[in-house]
């Protein structure tokens, strides 16, 4: 990864944070994401002081306009962009509204990744970039209301999330089908008991914690798709960790897919 620049949103905790520190081990450059610049200096200064080289960068993904802006200012800043993770997620346990007027889950899981995608599309093509996107194997139960995209009657969080994950996979595969120029594949890392699961309750955080996997193990196939050798010039595929799986149906479907897609362009203005 010598010389070669990766964007990571989510980093300063859970499986962000281990990819940041692995890839930056590589040798890439790290422009690491958090709410704040602040939140991300203390992994900055880590990879820093092991010989790396990063920089923070600070914005809430739950802003149409922040994302805008700040991808705007990062595709000024970098020419060419070698990766894009959007890694950053929330499983949110009630029903949330951005100032934009978007369910959280649906600003942050889908909106953000999307604006950042399509406003890094240049930089990402210039560097025939790959763009990873953190999928679960939730998505494939997730369910498509093409009338109540964001829940306004019936919230619950977990059919927030898992429709926030099958729309990213149905996006990367429209997008891997729209653009030659870069791959795009998503995947389920596995599962860890992050922060993800704060809102969950306490006995399912401690069962999570003690039998799932490191946020490392579930680093391992992300760094995979950004970096190896192996899976070069692979797109649209959703990943189970380390082995192509097939996707929900929907995903799997072009003509939802270029549906979903203009509908979230129209959502983003
Ligand atoms: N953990 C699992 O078992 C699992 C399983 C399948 C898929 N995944 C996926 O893996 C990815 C990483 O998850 P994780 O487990 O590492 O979760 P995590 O520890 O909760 O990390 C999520 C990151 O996203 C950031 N974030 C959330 N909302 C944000 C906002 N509005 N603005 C800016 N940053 C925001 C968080 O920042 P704060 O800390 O400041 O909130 C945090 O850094 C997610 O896409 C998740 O859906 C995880």
């Amino acid at each position: 990864m010598k010389g070669k620049t990766v964007i990571l949103t989510g980093a300063p905790g859970g499986i962000g944070r281990c990819i940041a520190l692995e890839l930056a081990k590589q040798g890439a450059h790290i422009i690491a994401h958090g709410r704040s610049a602040d939140k991300v200096a203390p992994l900055v200064d880590e990879i820093k002081k092991a010989g790396g080289s990063a920089e923070a960068v600070g914005f809430e993904l739950d802003s149409i306009k922040a994302v805008r802006e700040a991808a705007r200012g990062l595709r000024e800043k970098h020419v060419k962009l070698d990766v894009l993770i959007n890694n950053a997620a929330i499983w949110n346990g009630t029903r949330q509204v951005s100032a934009d007027g978007f369910e959280k889950t649906w600003a942050v899981n889908v909106l953000a990744p999307f604006i950042l995608t399509e406003e890094l599309l240049e930089p990402l093509k210039a560097a025939r970039g790959r763009v990873v996107n953190l999928s679960s194997n939730e998505h494939y139960l997730g369910r498509v209301n093409w009338d109540d995209l964001q829940f306004e009657k019936g919230y619950a969080a977990r059919y927030a999330y898992r429709r926030s994950k099958l729309t990213l996979t149905m996006l990367t595969n429209e997008l891997a089908a729209r653009e030659g120029g870069i791959t795009a594949n998503s995947l389920h890392p596995g599962v860890s008991g992050t922060g993800l699961f704060r809102n969950f309750p306490k006995f399912i955080q401690f069962w999570t914690w003690l039998l799932m996997r490191t946020p490392e193990g579930c680093a391992a196939p992300i760094i995979r798709l950004a970096s190896a050798s192996d899976v070069e010039g692979t797109t649209g595929k959703f990943f189970r960790r380390f082995n192509i799986r097939r996707p929900h149906r929907l995903a799997r479907d072009m003509d939802a897919c270029k549906r979903m897609r203009d509908v979230v362009a129209k959502h983003v203005g």
